[in-house]
């Protein structure tokens, strides 16, 4: 049987659809197989644009300007004599940005030329594709298979999902009304983005959380003030919590909970289980085809993506690493270079983390715990917001850069809480992608009034020991 294309990327999220768009710009006969179909019509953008990173972000904004407006706006001479929010409208704004994007996706895998086959792809032995809709199969062969299925939330078997009272991450994007009693299992980066929404916008949030501290692949710095920050907003967050069961009665869930004093229940309004996610592999691949998995159950792949099988890939939250969408996209485009002939290779030390509360929390590189675990020694500096003229222009003085570099200067994190963090990071990752040491960033001249002001004045801190303006 003779190749069908060069290269069948299986999954059009922003792994795959990215993957897809790179290998037909760079001359492959392309194709991109997704699965998800909704009244008829096509649903690019995976999990990141339907269900994930813009939805979430679209309300994480509006709930946001709704606090301003309502608590902040006064004491900086703007009055507003009534203000309230209409849910539904919110919820029909995003769906409007969210259904944009995917018409965005349509057009550009038009006009690139990448051929949409719809369906379930299932991976065969000899590099072929199978491709089922709607009871129909067609098998296709491909030179080069890039895998991008993404992933999936994980269950508690015992707290099982109704539709209704208990709810996933997708569902809790799509509520059309103000829950009065939210809990939210699991203090990870959605049970806290969320909080944060549905907090802003009149829920009382209780968020149960297994382990004893927020957020510890971040910062301790970070981690310590965001706790104090955030529950100053409204976030009600138990640690330590194991949680023994749930009970639903008359459009309420009870949740039975154990802590360090004993056995409790709260009963909610709506629950959320967000409590991580795994990677989306079932029906996906026949056992001959020797793709192999790792104990985790991911896609068993080299730092090029590349699988057990010569000529398939894997890329995105179906493998190690990350489960963030900046990640995958670039998965993507380094495995269509690499079909292509190209030698490229993602560096993985330089992913950059945001979590999306406010203020912002983002960083890149390593945090001080993991240095003071790998007994690596390391200077730092930190400047805070409250120092920064912008900052203080701006009305956000909350939070500080932290710029960690090695007894040679050379950068190892950059860790900032703030406004504008998730788009500040970017200079700690060009920074630590180009090898900068903290006296390069010192060195160079930043505009003047900007928050970007306070990566400089770190960087003074690391790498001079002092910076100009703190006392
Ligand atoms: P996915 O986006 O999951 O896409 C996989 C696609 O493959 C889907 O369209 C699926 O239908 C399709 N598919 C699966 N199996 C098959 C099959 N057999 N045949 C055909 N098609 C198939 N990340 C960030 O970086 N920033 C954020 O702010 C952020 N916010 C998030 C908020 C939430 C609430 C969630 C849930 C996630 C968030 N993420 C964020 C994570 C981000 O969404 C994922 O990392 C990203 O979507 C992974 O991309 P992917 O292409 O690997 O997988
Ligand atoms: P997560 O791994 O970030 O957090 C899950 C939390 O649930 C952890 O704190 C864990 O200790 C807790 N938990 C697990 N089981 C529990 C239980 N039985 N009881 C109580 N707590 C329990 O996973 P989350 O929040 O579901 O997000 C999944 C992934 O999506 C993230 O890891 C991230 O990669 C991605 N994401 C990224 C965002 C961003 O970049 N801003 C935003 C949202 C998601």
């Amino acid at each position: 049987m003779e190749a069908n294309f060069d290269v069948i990327v299986i999954g059009a999220g922003p792994a795959g659809y990215v993957a897809a768009i790179r290998a037909a710009q760079l001359g492959l006969k392309t194709a991109c197989v997704e699965k998800w179909i909704k009244d008829g019509r096509m649903i690019y953008g995976g999990t990141c644009l339907n269900v994930g990173c813009i939805p979430s972000k679209t309300l994480l904004e509006i709930s946001h300007n709704f606090i301003e407006a309502r608590d902040k706006f006064e004491e900086v001479g703007i009055k507003i004599d009534k203000i309230s929010v209409d849910v539904k409208n919110m919820i029909r704004h995003k769906n409007k940005i969210v259904s944009s994007l995917i018409d965005g996706i349509a057009a550009l895998f038009r006009t690139n030329g990448v051929r949409v086959l719809k369906g379930t792809g299932k991976i065969l032995k000899e590099k072929k594709v199978e491709v089922s809709h709607q009871g129909n199969k067609s098998i296709f062969k491909a030179n080069n298979i890039i895998i991008a299925s993404g992933s999936l939330p994980c269950y508690l078997k015992h707290v099982p999902l109704n539709g209704d009272t208990i709810i996933d991450s997708a569902s809790a994007l799509n509520l059309l009304e103000i829950p009065n009693r939210l809990g939210i299992i699991g203090a990870g980066i959605i049970g806290i983005e969320l909080g944060s929404v549905w907090c802003r916008l009149g829920s009382k949030v209780t968020i149960f959380e297994a382990l004893d501290n927020l957020f510890p692949s971040v910062d301790e710095t970070l981690s310590k003030e965001i706790s104090v920050i955030l529950t100053k907003q409204g976030l009600n967050i138990k640690f330590n919590v194991r949680i023994l069961g749930s009970v639903i009665k008359n459009k309420e869930v009870k949740v039975n909970f154990m802590d360090q004093f004993g056995e409790h229940s709260l009963n909610f309004d709506k629950l959320i289980i967000c409590i991580g996610r795994k990677p989306y592999t079932q029906k996906l691949i026949e056992k001959e085809s020797g793709i192999e998995f790792d104990d985790k159950g991911f896609i068993k792949v080299d730092n090029q993506c590349k699988t057990s099988v010569s000529g398939i890939y894997a890329v995105g939250d179906v493998v190690r690493g990350p489960m963030l969408a900046h990640k995958a996209s670039q998965e993507g485009i380094m495995v269509a270079e690499i079909i292509a002939g190209n030698n490229v290779q993602l560096n993985y030390d330089t992913i950059p983390w945001v979590i999306y509360t406010k203020p912002e929390i983002a960083w890149v590189g390593k945090t001080e715990q993991q240095l003071k675990l790998s007994g690596i020694n390391y200077k730092i500096g930190v400047f805070p917001f409250a120092n920064c003229g912008r900052a203080r222009a701006n009305n956000a003085i909350q939070g500080l850069v932290k710029i960690i570099a090695d007894v040679n200067d050379r950068i190892l994190g950059v860790h900032i809480m703030g406004q504008n963090a998730s788009e500040l990071i970017a200079q700690g990752v060009i920074a630590m992608e180009f090898s900068a040491s903290a006296e390069d960033l010192a060195l160079t001249c930043f505009a003047h009034p900007t928050l970007s002001e306070a990566v400089h004045e770190a960087a003074c801190a690391t790498s001079l020991g002092t910076t100009i303006h703190k006392i």
